[in-house]
């Protein structure tokens, strides 16, 4: 079966790492604007490498949980197309192949200046030099409010040619991930999404299964095994 699955934070939740929109979220100690913006890194360099050295730093101690082994498992029996709005590494640790971080990695850095890209330090600074064109424009290469997502031709494909689109852990909050379960549907693809709590487009999907990622992914992976 060809499966296409978007997580967010939610799968991420219970390996300890602070999803946006809850309470404790993430972007409590920060405003957006000021720490996941272009805008935001060309006033302060500084302040948004520190908010993605802390980011980093939680995401490589965190260790994935069932739900990140359960989908690796399921793609040992499915075509799997895996998409993240995460930029740990969890989906990876747990052992899937081909994760399509739309919004960038933790893991990974760019150069502002020529688009050179290199696996990111522990520790970013806007003193450090691009390795390729020694211009001080390092960022992480994460995806900023306001920029493009990656990957989009292969996300967009992968949703119109599935048998199920499943939706785990993402608040329905943020466009283009927001509108993948609606564009799937327009393609006749059944859709199904895994959450704690109402998404703002539970509207789009067929079915909700309700509860904790660590309970609710390994569950309905094993339906499919
Ligand atoms: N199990 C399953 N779902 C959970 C759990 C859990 N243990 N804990 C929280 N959730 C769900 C919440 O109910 C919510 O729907 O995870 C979702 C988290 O929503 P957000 O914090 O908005 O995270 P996400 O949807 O991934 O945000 C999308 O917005 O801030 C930007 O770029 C950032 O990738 C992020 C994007």
């Amino acid at each position: 079966m060809r499966i296409t699955v978007l997580t967010g934070a939610g799968i991420s939740a219970e390996s300890g790492l602070p999803t946006f929109r809850a309470s404790d979220g993430l972007w409590e100690d920060h405003r957006i604007e000021d720490v996941a913006t272009p805008e935001g890194f060309a006033r302060d360099p500084e302040l948004v490498h520190r908010f993605y050295n802390m980011r980093r730093a939680a995401a490589s101690e965190a260790q994935p949980n069932a739900a990140h082994r359960a989908l690796a498992q399921l793609q040992d029996h499915h075509d799997l197309t895996l998409v993240t709005q995460n930029v740990d590494a969890l989906h990876e640790r747990g052992g899937s192949r081909d994760v399509i971080h739309m919004h960038g990695a933790l893991d990974g850095a760019l150069c502002a200046e020529c688009d050179h890209r290199w696996p990111a330090p522990a520790i970013m600074s806007p003193d450090d030099r691009c390795p390729n064109c020694a211009a001080p424009a390092t960022r992480p290469d994460i995806v900023w409010f306001g920029e493009i997502p990656y990957h989009m031709d292969r996300i967009w494909t992968a949703l119109e040619g599935a048998d199920l689109f499943v939706a785990i852990g993402t608040s329905g909050n943020v466009y283009p991930a927001a509108g993948f379960a609606q564009h799937a549907s327009r393609n006749g693809v059944e859709c199904v999404e895994l959450n704690l709590q109402t998404s703002m487009n539970a509207r789009d999907f067929d079915r909700q299964i309700m509860g904790p990622a660590s309970e609710t992914v390994p569950e309905w992976v094993a339906t499919l095994l």
